[in-house]
């Protein structure tokens, strides 16, 4: 039906536009997926690809992370700035290490008792980690799900990001979930950005609440004054 449409398309486009040559996407294993995903939390692509690639050659496996000085894990930070990110990273490996034999987890529930991974960075892991069906909702799909749906007021009001997460969640994928979240992030992204969003090349336009209205750009709504 319309869900299986709109599945079908962001993921067609995901194959022929979206990123797919990024490093932790060769090969996309939990932990790959884990540290970009938190390099990426306040700090852009281009930024993190060079970082990511040293925090891969230093330390290539959970084991490696758990067993590393925190000076030393820190000091390979430097630059990327918020060190309480580091500072988590290193203590969930340790409990990776001993609570789940140095594997990540594939629960949500388990993912979330780390420190540092919250609810959509444990639905990355997940999804484009273990390749199991999970909904995300970063900052990108929040606004391409507030306008695709029409999704009123500050995603940053519990309500709001309650429907953000249903809608998320109602789209996900069994099948190929980890290139439709993947797409998700890239339409956001590539396609559908906070300013002028390039709506001619959006997979999803004829189905876009937004799009219809004539006011993407006013999704989602700011936090008020
Ligand atoms: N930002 C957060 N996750 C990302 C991903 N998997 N690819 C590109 N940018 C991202």
């Amino acid at each position: 039906e319309r869900c299986q449409a709109l599945q079908e398309q962001l993921i067609a486009w995901q194959r022929q536009h979206g990123r797919n040559d990024l490093p932790w996407q060769q090969p996309a294993t939990p932990y790959r997926v884990w540290i970009s995903e938190i390099m990426l939390q306040q700090t852009r692509v281009e930024t993190v690809v060079p970082y990511f690639e040293r925090f891969m050659e230093r330390y290539p496996d959970v084991a490696a992370l758990a067993a590393a000085e925190l000076d030393d894990v820190l000091a390979l930070w430097a630059g990327l700035g918020y060190y309480a990110r580091a500072r988590n990273l290193h203590a969930a490996a340790q409990r990776i290490q001993t609570d789940w034999g140095g594997q990540l987890p594939a629960e949500l529930s388990a993912l979330q008792t780390l420190p540092g991974i919250g609810p959509s960075t444990a639905g990355a892991i997940r999804s484009l980690g273990h390749g199991q069906p999970a909904p995300i909702l970063d900052g990108n799909v929040k606004r391409v799900l507030a306008r695709l749906a029409g999704v009123e007021g500050w995603p940053g009001r519990s309500p709001v990001a309650k429907q953000l997460w249903a809608l998320s969640a109602a789209l996900t994928p069994e099948a190929e979930c980890r290139r439709f979240n993947q797409g998700l992030m890239d339409l956001g992204a590539l396609v559908c950005t906070p300013r002028d969003p390039a709506c001619n090349a959006c997979p999803l336009a004829a189905s876009c609440t937004a799009r219809a209205a004539g006011n993407p750009e006013t999704y989602p709504a700011p936090r008020p004054a």
